[in-house]
């Protein structure tokens, strides 16, 4: 008995000092240029692999847009997407947190809208996220300063016209 709590406490040891901050910090050259032109980036890690493959197959009408691509940078950005998804990072807080949030039988395709991203940002003022200078929840890098570098932290927030967040 004392051998086996002995165990299960180094297992828990071992575990939680896996468990890394936020999402995974992972580049791609053709990924950056393809889906960095309109908007952020979005890492991998903010989203499970089903809804890239949803996203995916529907660039013809991207959200009103046309994110079409050749067939192998295609290829290219599917690989990196399925690769890095958030199931792929579950010892990444923000990722697995995403991950869990998602009822099983619903597939998201903003990241936004998954509940866990929902529900971290219902205290925001509607009028601070529609203003020009940010425009919308999708543009994550107008308040979090660290976004391109991974950071999501509440501590690196600052909002246009509003500034630095308090909890
Ligand atoms: C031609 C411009 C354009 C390109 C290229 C583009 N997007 Fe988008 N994307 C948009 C627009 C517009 C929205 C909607 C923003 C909004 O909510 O108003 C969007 C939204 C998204 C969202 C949802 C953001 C949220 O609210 O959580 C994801 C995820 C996304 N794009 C991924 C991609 C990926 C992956 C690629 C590359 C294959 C890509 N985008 C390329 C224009 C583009
Ligand atoms: C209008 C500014 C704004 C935009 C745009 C925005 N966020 Fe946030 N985000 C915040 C604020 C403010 C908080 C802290 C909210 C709180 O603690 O109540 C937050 C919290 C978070 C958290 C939780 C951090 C923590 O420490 O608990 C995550 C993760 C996050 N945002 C991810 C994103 C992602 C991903 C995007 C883009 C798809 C995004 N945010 C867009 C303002 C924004």
């Amino acid at each position: 008995m004392r051998t086996l709590l002995l165990l299960i406490f180094i297992n828990l040891f071992l575990f939680s000092s896996d468990l890394k901050k936020d999402v995974a910090l992972v580049k791609n050259k053709v990924y950056t240029n393809e889906c960095g032109a309109c908007h952020f980036a979005y890492f991998p890690g903010l989203l499970p692999e089903k809804s890239w493959k949803k996203l995916m197959s529907n660039l013809e009408n991207h959200f009103g847009d046309d994110a079409t691509v050749d067939k192998q940078t295609f290829q290219t950005l599917a690989k990196f997407l399925n690769e890095n998804s958030a199931e792929k990072n579950m010892n990444y807080k923000r990722s697995r947190k995403i991950v869990n949030s998602i009822p099983k039988d619903e597939v998201y395709i903003t990241i936004s809208k998954t509940p866990y991203i929902h529900k971290k940002h219902k205290k925001i003022k509607k009028h601070l996220i529609t203003q020009k200078e940010v425009k919308g929840l999708f543009n994550c890098t107008a308040c979090h300063k660290g976004a391109k570098k991974a950071i999501f932290n509440d501590d690196d927030v600052d909002i246009p016209n509003y500034g630095k967040w308090e909890d």
